[in-house]
């Protein structure tokens, strides 16, 4: 394969480029995916041993980009992340190391709204409980009354693609949408339905479901809290006592889980669903002990149809990118000379 050099330039450090890459990839990508980049001349490390010589690195949530880890791969010109949240990348020495990195913000949406509805009405109805109950042998029917979604308010924290995703679901049950999102255009909120709030205690004291889609960050850490937590009624727009009901299919962080567990002892929360936690694997996390809790481990991307198309567009980017193409889902900003 001809290699042919180019020049990028990452807020003003210029770096070399070639189209053939190395790239190291340390949580798994479809085997399709992998196909692509080969057969385009790439070559692809699935267990790479150090990041030391590689262009590129494909990542996910597992693999911290952390400044020692990029100073330990000084090859290298793109972090791609394999997914939305870029939490585990430091982006600053990402930056100043001339590292463009990139994410795929679009193909995962589906699956995670789908896994968010899962969660919402596997707790309002029981379902993990009763499977619990199930498999001990016992017919819990009675203590199992759930509460219907149709005719309750639905908070979100965060309302960008995924949020907007449940919203269309949760509206087609009967929900009201109301949403903290200080980064979102009114135009965007008012398509959906959707009334914003500027002040996220509105929302709290409004809604008895409250899911959870912002990234975490010094703003958004320990958002949802035990002073949030306490401003919730427990009485559905419907008139219905159906408790407060907490999920986050988003980023763990965001939800203080210490706050939690005292709002399920205390009665505060009837329930909540994490696919998210502060520290994963979540193993020793004091939530599973408790009935009214359930959770899954990180899985809201992990559907056969968004790791395809996830490794299809990671590929494409890092095949554009050795071939001079800036791609469009740059995290960290950068200007391209072709
Ligand atoms: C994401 O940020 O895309 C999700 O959390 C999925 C993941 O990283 O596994």
């Amino acid at each position: 394969m001809k290699h042919v050099y180019q020049y990028a330039y990452v807020d003003g450090v210029a770096i070399k480029r070639s189209n053939m890459a190395n790239i190291a990839v340390t949580d798994g990508m479809a085997a399709d995916a992998v196909t692509k980049l080969l057969d385009a001349g790439h070559e692809v490390d699935l267990e790479p041993s150090s990041l030391d010589g590689f262009d590129a690195v494909v990542i996910r949530s597992a693999t911290k980009m952390t400044p020692d880890a990029i100073a330990q791969a000084p090859n290298l010109k793109l972090i791609g992340r394999a997914g939305v949240g870029v939490d585990n990348i430091d982006l600053d020495a990402a930056t100043d190391a001339g590292i463009l990195v990139c994410n795929t913000p679009g193909s995962s949406t589906q699956s995670v709204v789908e896994l968010t509805i899962g969660h919402m009405l596997a707790s309002t109805r029981h379902i993990a409980t009763a499977d619990r109950d199930l498999r001990q042998g016992n017919w819990t029917k009675k203590s199992l009354r759930g509460t219907e979604l149709s005719g309750k308010r639905i908070g979100f924290i965060g309302f960008g693609r995924i949020a907007q995703g449940v919203g269309r679901v949760a509206r087609a049950l009967g929900m009201e949408l109301h949403a903290f999102d200080p980064y979102l255009p009114a135009h965007v909120a008012d398509a959906e339905n959707c009334e914003i709030h500027a002040d996220v205690a509105d929302v709290f004291r409004l809604c008895t479901h409250i899911s959870v889609h912002c990234n975490l960050t010094d703003e958004t850490h320990h958002l949802i809290n035990r002073d949030t937590l306490a401003l919730m009624t427990g009485i559905g727009a419907d008139g219905t006592d159906c408790g407060n009901h907490l999920v986050s299919c988003a980023r763990g962080g965001v939800v203080d889980e210490t706050a939690v567990l005292e709002a399920l002892n205390n009665g505060v929360l009837a329930s909540c669903a994490l696919d998210v936690f502060e520290v994963e694997p979540a193993i020793d996390n004091p939530l599973l002990n408790h009935p009214n809790f359930h959770g899954t481990p990180h899985i809201g991307a992990a559907t056969k149809e968004a790791q395809q198309r996830i490794g299809f567009e990671m590929a494409d980017l890092i095949i554009d990118f050795f071939n001079g193409t800036t791609p469009n889902s740059v995290v960290n900003k950068s200007v391209l000379i072709e």
